[in-house]
């Protein structure tokens, strides 16, 4: 619900209140937090000292949602920019607020909006006009910000920095939880307090990246704040103390190498940002994690099981033929796996990876017809799946020799190689009209069911033949991204898509509005999977994550089949490696696996997601739990790390059961413990008390899948009444 009346706009959601105040044309941040009722007045907040106290070096006190260039402030603005002679300052007055029906954004937004609110600032120097807006939805407390400048000045101005939403506090600290990686490490949770100064995450490398993601939050004494951005591209995020006692916190594009140009009447969109707040690192999960299946995800694959998969690429790499993929898929037929991933190497002149990107044609030499092989998969009763990297091309490939103009590189210079490939510039229509065809000829005619989209490289060497000025070119590569994206994706409704670059390199909501799962993380070792999948499930759903049993016996220290499974089994699961190899007892395992994990797919993949304890990443014991909506039943993992002679028995506390239903708590049974515990409890003792398993560090008895990393159960937890 969005009300504007005198001053002031009102924005709710679910359960919070965002209040917005305009005095002497500024817009002020009155309140952000528990929802407050619709008083007929606010004269409570007329009470605050809005009054700027300017002195020379950081003049208004009170918070605002947007920060001018002049207006004393050591504090980013909201908006950088300058004309032709240089003059870059300005100073935005808030001119009014209205509720609009919708607006226009070349980037995707989220979906099933409720109700959104236009708010007009007007620079007062260069006469530029920036609108932010503000959207809220039915149900929950995810709240969208973005801005658009246009150009209502009489010259061309250039625009250096742009942010998606501007959210001020009095504070005098900050807590920010934020997740730093690299490529096999995504996700690490990080924290760091801040007093004064400012702290920022960023990318820079022309993807979302894992270096940040562009998820964090912010504590301020009683509450958390929770950012996220619908942007796969570089992004900035900031958090600034003033020795005011004043919070910024900003987020959106990277003003990093970037500059646009607007002439007279043109506009700049930002990406959408999207917030919230709580009291609770629960409540902040669930609701991105509800928020990016309502209103990000593709509706028809939001609430879709995901079927178990196998992938060859940790099995074979890029070598295998037809006949060995064929060999796979019936092994893995027969323990129940239903879908077959043929990744990196099917296609062109692709035996390595010095080779092939950007000839999207079957190697048929290799794969025996690639149609041939899908057809034979399909009629084992399984889907088929392709792998492809169509931001890339390889030197060495017929599409580099006909097209090298179509490469991301600089005139009269040579290019920087990583995995010796060249990005593709999708700022040249031709090339994103060239692989939009390609692709969907090529996916109609293997008949598709799944479609893994890989970027394995971060982008240098950026220019476009086809853009007047090269500090368009980061925004303009996700426009003209996006744009294909949804031109394939729609031709191609019933594919399931699963992006991925090297991983979790570009792990964010722009990716995810178009392909509804994302390859966490080239790191499959089921150890540091915990750390990795636990960061990921702060903010994005269990069922947009792949995580695979892989790495088998290649693990250092040797982990489980059972712990494998234990792990992956709360993502959008499946297998690789290569399962011809596999022992009869190890498949029987693996069938036992599949068919528990099926039994329990819907509870897994979209029941309510909660962190164990204090999570993994802070302690020794944890793990996770799914909930039903209706508390009815429950699926949880435990884990502890504290393997060896320690004499104390861990507990785990349970979370999100009702606490006055009894329930029936079943061990899955695994093939390295002998005994399967059962017993009953009440909610509350589970949530309270939790589950005490009295040998969880002793009974791994098979002596060569005894795991020496962690020791892990699954429990399934059911209602009696
Ligand atoms: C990186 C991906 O993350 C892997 O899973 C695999 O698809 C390789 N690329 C193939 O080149």
């Amino acid at each position: 619900m969005i009300k504007i009346f005198s001053d002031y706009v009102k924005i709710d959601g679910e359960s919070v209140s965002l209040i917005i105040k305009n005095y002497s044309g500024r817009a002020f941040l009155v309140y952000f937090g528990k929802r407050l009722g619709d008083a007929e007045n606010y004269e409570v907040f007329d009470r605050g000292s809005w009054q700027s106290d300017a002195s020379n070096d950081d003049g208004p006190l009170s918070p605002v949602v947007f920060g001018s260039v002049s207006e004393y402030s050591s504090l980013e603005p909201f908006v950088r920019f300058h004309d032709d002679r240089g003059v870059f300052c300005n100073r935005f007055k808030y001119v009014k607020a209205e509720k609009i029906d919708g607006f226009y954004s070349p980037l995707p937004t989220s979906r099933d909006k409720g109700e959104t609110v236009k708010l007009t600032f007007s620079d007062e120097i260069l006469k530029v006009t920036v609108y932010q807006y503000y959207t809220v939805f039915k149900g929950g407390n995810v709240i969208a910000a973005h801005s658009e400048v246009v150009n209502t000045s009489d010259g061309v101005i250039t625009v250096d920095g742009l942010s998606s939403l501007q959210l001020d506090f009095v504070s005098d600290k900050a807590d920010i939880t934020y997740f730093s990686g690299t490529w096999k490490s995504e996700f690490q949770k990080k924290r760091v307090e801040i007093s004064g100064g400012r702290f920022e995450i960023d990318s820079k490398l022309g993807i979302s990246s894992a270096t940040h993601n562009p998820f964090f939050t912010v504590k301020l004494c009683d509450k958390i704040l929770a950012f996220n951005l619908i942007w796969s591209g570089n992004h900035k995020e900031t958090v600034e103390v003033s020795p005011y006692g004043r919070v910024r916190i900003q987020t959106g594009i990277n003003d990093y190498n970037f500059n646009y140009k607007l002439k007279i009447g043109e506009r700049l969109v930002s990406p959408e940002a999207i917030f919230t707040v709580s009291e609770s690192d629960d409540d902040i999960t669930r609701e991105m994690q509800n928020f990016a299946l309502k209103h990000i995800v593709n509706p028809k694959f939001a609430y879709r099981e995901r079927p178990v998969l196998i992938n060859n690429w940790e099995g074979t790499g890029f070598d295998f033929d037809g006949e060995k993929i064929y060999e796979m898929a019936k092994t893995a037929k027969k323990v129940g796996i239903e879908l077959f991933v043929l990744d990196d190497g099917w296609f062109g002149k692709r035996d390595n990876d010095l080779s092939g990107l950007g000839d999207w044609y079957d190697n048929e030499k290799k794969t025996g017809g690639l149609k041939i092989l899908a057809d034979k998969i399909r009629s084992l009763g399984m889907k088929f799946g392709l792998w492809v990297e169509p931001e890339m091309i390889s030197e060495d490939s017929d599409l580099y020799r006909a097209h090298p103009e179509w490469a991301m590189k600089i005139p009269n210079v040579t290019p920087l190689r990583r995995r010796s490939q060249l990005c593709i510039d999708i700022c040249n229509p031709d090339v994103r009209k060239y692989l939009t065809k390609t692709l969907i000829k090529l996916f109609k005619d293997v008949g598709a069911d799944y479609v893994k989209w890989d970027h394995n490289r971060a982008m240098s060497d950026i220019y476009s033949a086809m853009l007047e000025n090269q500090g368009e070119y980061f925004y303009k590569y996700y426009v003209g991204l996006y744009s294909m994206l949804a031109e394939i994706t729609a031709a191609l409704p019933d594919v399931l898509f699963e992006s991925c670059a090297s991983g979790g390199s570009r792990y964010d909501l722009g990716m995810l509005y178009y392909m509804p799962q994302n390859w966490a993380s080239d790191n499959t070792n089921a150890y540091d999977r915990l750390f990795i999948q636990e960061g990921v499930l702060t903010a994005y759903p269990q069922s947009c994550m792949g995580a695979h049993v892989a790495g088998y016996r290649k693990s250092t220290p040797v982990i489980s089949l059972e712990s494998m499974f234990n792990v992956a089994s709360i993502g959008a699961f499946g297998y690789e490696f290569d399962i011809t190899k596999a022992t009869e007892k190890q498949l029987e395992t693996i069938e036992n696996q599949v068919e528990y994990y099926k039994e329990h797919r819907q509870l897994l993949q979209y029941g309510d997601y909660f962190m164990l304890g204090k999570g993994l990443t802070e302690s020794e014991t944890g793990g996770w739990i799914v909930v039903s909506k209706d508390k009815t039943e429950a699926v949880a993992v435990i884990i502890t790390r504290e393997i060896g002679s320690k004499r104390y028995r861990p507990l785990f506390k349970l979370k999100g059961l009702d606490d006055n239903a009894f329930y029936k708590v079943t061990m899955r049974p695994q093939d390295n413990v002998e005994e399967v515990v059962e017993f009953t409890a009440y909610g509350d003792a589970l949530n309270s008390y939790g589950v005490d398993i009295e040998d969880i560090r002793w009974r791994e008895t098979d002596a060569k899948e005894t795991s020496t990393a962690f020791c892990s159960r699954m429990f399934y937890i059911k209602k009696i009444r």
